[in-house]
Formats: structure tokens, C-alpha cells, sequence
């Protein structure tokens, strides 16, 4: 007998069979946009929060039953396991910061290995928790950062304008970039596999920052890191989300990672990505996440015509572009999930 899970909408929709409607979450659907995330995190730090599995599953299910999405997503965040690599880690008001970034060939030969039953135990204890307390049929997402948009952060020492620090490494240290890529990749398999093994039902990869990079950079320093890091979970049996900010010339080469479905942001157009990739994987996307700060009858409009352009075609899973911002209101997250599931039985406009 096959787990209730696997007939569930995402994991149908993620392997491109037929579903009555498109399944619906929201990246960063848990988050300070509701006020009982913001009344945790009145008590608790981010890291906190990541940390402790009874407050992780908590936050994790804040947003099944009030929003409405069909799916979870653990509660953490892609730069959890540079810490136990070495790396500081701050979460300061204005965002994340490493206070002791990567800078020389030394810095990299000083990371450590990452031992996820170790050194994040807490987040295979929050998947299990998680799972006990969903539905049977509610699929749990795992994630994680992709190699260059860790390497970012890691070199960058936090958020960045030009990305002019990870660039001149690259450019000038190539081995030692290397180096520090296949540290990453190593990393990431392990630390997705544990997630897997811990209960994950499908994982997504986010490459945040790797549309800064030019096509041809992103071909050569970023996506042959992804690609092994997918590589390395075949046989997992979990489907896996390409999740890239700025794909736009290169959604075919991220479809040709081994991935089953890759996310989009709103710049590029939903039936023109579904011609492009549609047919080797599922799409997922792509709403703006600002049309939430729209009416409520023009977020409507906007997912008829986003399912319009999908045009009846299988393999669709509606999102934002990229995070819910902290601001919208909860009543326009609510609605447009409640948009998404009135699809079901709407003919669809070619
Ligand atoms: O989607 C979810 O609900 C799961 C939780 C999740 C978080 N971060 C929680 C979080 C996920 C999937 C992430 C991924 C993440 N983290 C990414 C990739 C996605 C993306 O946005 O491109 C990146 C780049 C990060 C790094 C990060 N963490 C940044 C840039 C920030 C600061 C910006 C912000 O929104 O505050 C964080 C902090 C963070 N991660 C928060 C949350 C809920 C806010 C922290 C707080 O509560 O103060």
C-alpha cells in the first residue's frame, strides 16, 4: 500500500500527473506576516526557534490551518548548517550576517564536516514532529540553499549589492573556490538526505542569488554544483524543487539538473517557462509576491489568468515568485490560496 501522502496534490502535480486543481503553498508561509509568528518570535530568537523542535513544529503548522496551503514547509533557514561548518551566525535586525566570512584558501581548509545527526538533530526531531502532527495526506517539504548561493553568503559575509567579493574569489582562487563548492556539495547531500530520511517528502533547493551571476557564470561556477548535489539524492524517492530567482536564460539548463520541477519568479512569463521545460518537468510559481498588497478581487484575476496560461497542461504548482513579504495582510494570503483552490472545475481559458 502506497502512503495517503503520495496522492496528494503537490506530489502528484511535482511528478506531472493530472490533478483537478493546482496545488498551493507559499514560500516563507511562516512568517512574520502572521501575528502568532510574531508573538513567538516576541519570546525567542530566530535561532531559537530553529533550534528547538517543539517551537520549529509549531511555527511549521501556523500556517496550514488559517491560510489553507497543502503543503508544509519545515521551519528553518538555508544558512542553519554553516554553523556547524565553522561559520559564525548572526540574525541581526537587518537580516543574517557571518562575522567571519571566507576570504583566503585557509579559510576554506579550516570548515568542518557537517554531521547532520550531530550538529543539526534538532531539525530531523522537528520533522518528525511535524509529520506526527500533519494529516496523513499533507506532504512536508525539506530545503536547502544551493552551493553558490551558500558560497555567497559565506564569502559575502551576509546579504550583498554587486556580489563583487564571491566574484573576485572565483575569478582569482579558482581551486579554492572549487574546493569550498565541493565542501558544500558534500554538505548539502548529507544534510538533505538526513531531512529526507527524517520524513522530508519532497525538497527544495534554493539558488536565491544565482541570477546575478551572467548566464554563462552561472553555467560554469554554479549549476555543476547543483547538478551533483541532485545527483547525490537520486534514489532518495523524494521529488526535488530547482528553486532559482532570476532563471530566466537558463530555466533549461536548470531543468536539466535532475530535478523534477523547477520555481520560477514573476519576470518570466508561466506559459512561455511551461513551453520551455514543461514537458521534462513540473513548474512551479509564479505570482508576484506584491500582488498581495492588490485588492482581493485583483488577486483573483491574477491566478485565473497564471492558471490560464498553464492552459490545462499537467505539472503545475501555484506559488509566490519568491517570500510572502512581512507585511501583506493575512486576509490576502487567505485569498489568494482560496483563488487557487476555486480552480478546481473552472474550464481553463487557452
Ligand atoms: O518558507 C518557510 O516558511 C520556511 C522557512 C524559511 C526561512 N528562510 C525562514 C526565515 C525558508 C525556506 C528560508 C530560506 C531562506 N533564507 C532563503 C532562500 C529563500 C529566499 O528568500 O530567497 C534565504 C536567502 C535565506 C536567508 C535569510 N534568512 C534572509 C535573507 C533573512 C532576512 C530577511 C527576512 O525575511 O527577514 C532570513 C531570516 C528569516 N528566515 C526569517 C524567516 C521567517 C525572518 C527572521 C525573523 O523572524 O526575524
Amino acid at each position: 500500500m502506497t502512503a495517503p501522502v503520495q496522492d496528494s496534490l503537490l506530489l502528484r502535480a511535482l511528478r506531472r500527473q493530472p490533478v483537478p486543481r493546482p496545488p498551493v503553498w507559499i514560500m516563507r508561509q511562516a512568517g512574520r506576516y502572521m501575528p502568532e509568528f510574531r508573538a513567538v518570535r516576541a519570546q525567542h530568537s530566530f535561532l531559537t526557534v530553529c533550534k528547538t523542535p517543539e517551537l520549529a513544529c509549531e511555527v511549521t503548522l501556523q500556517p496550514i490551518e488559517p491560510i489553507g496551503v497543502d503543503a508544509a514547509i519545515i521551519f528553518s533557514d538555508i544558512l542553519i548548517p554553516l554553523e556547524p561548518m565553522g561559520m559564525g551566525l548572526v540574525f541581526g535586525e537587518k537580516g543574517p550576517y557571518l562575522p567571519e566570512p571566507i576570504r583566503a584558501v585557509a579559510d576554506v581548509a579550516r570548515l568542518r564536516t557537517l554531521t547532520p545527526e550531530r550538529d543539526v538533530a534538532f531539525l530531523g526531531e522537528a520533522i518528525r514532529l511535524v509529520k506526527a502532527a500533519l494529516p496523513a495526506e499533507m506532504p512536508l517539504l525539506g530545503f536547502a540553499g544551493a552551493p553558490w548561493t551558500l558560497a555567497a553568503y559565506m564569502i559575502e559575509g551576509g546579504g550583498s549589492k554587486n556580489y563583487d567579493r564571491i566574484k573576485r574569489f572565483m575569478y582569482n582562487e579558482p581551486q579554492a573556490f572549487d574546493a569550498l563548492m565541493t565542501r558544500l556539495v558534500e554538505m548539502l547531500v548529507a544534510y538533505l538526505r538526513y531531512q529526507i530520511e527524517a520524513g522530508a517528502d519532497a525538497v527544495q533547493i534554493f539558488e536565491s542569488w544565482g541570477g546575478v551571476l551572467s548566464p554563462h557564470d552561472f553555467k560554469m561556477y554554479a549549476l555543476p554544483y547543483t547538478r551533483r548535489v541532485i545527483a547525490g539524492l537520486q534514489g532518495c524517492g523524494v521529488p526535488i524543487i530547482a528553486y532559482m530567482n532570476g532563471a530566466g536564460q537558463v530555466l533549461e539548463d536548470l531543468a536539466e539538473t535532475g530535478c523534477d520541477a523547477v520555481g520560477i519568479d514573476w519576470r518570466l512569463d508561466l506559459g512561455l517557462a511551461i513551453d520551455r521545460v514543461g514537458s521534462r518537468v513540473a513548474v512551479q510559481g509564479n505570482m508576484d509576491p506584491c500582488m498581495l498588497y492588490a485588492p482581493v478581487a485583483s488577486i483573483e484575476k491574477e491566478v485565473q489568468r497564471l492558471h490560464g496560461l498553464v492552459a490545462g497542461r499537467p505539472g503545475h504548482v501555484f506559488n509566490l515568485g519568491h517570500g510572502i513579504l512581512p507585511d501583506v495582510p493575512v486576509a490576502h494570503a487567505q485569498a489568494f490560496v482560496h483563488a487557487v483552490k476555486s480552480l478546481e472545475g473552472v474550464a481553463v481559458r487557452g
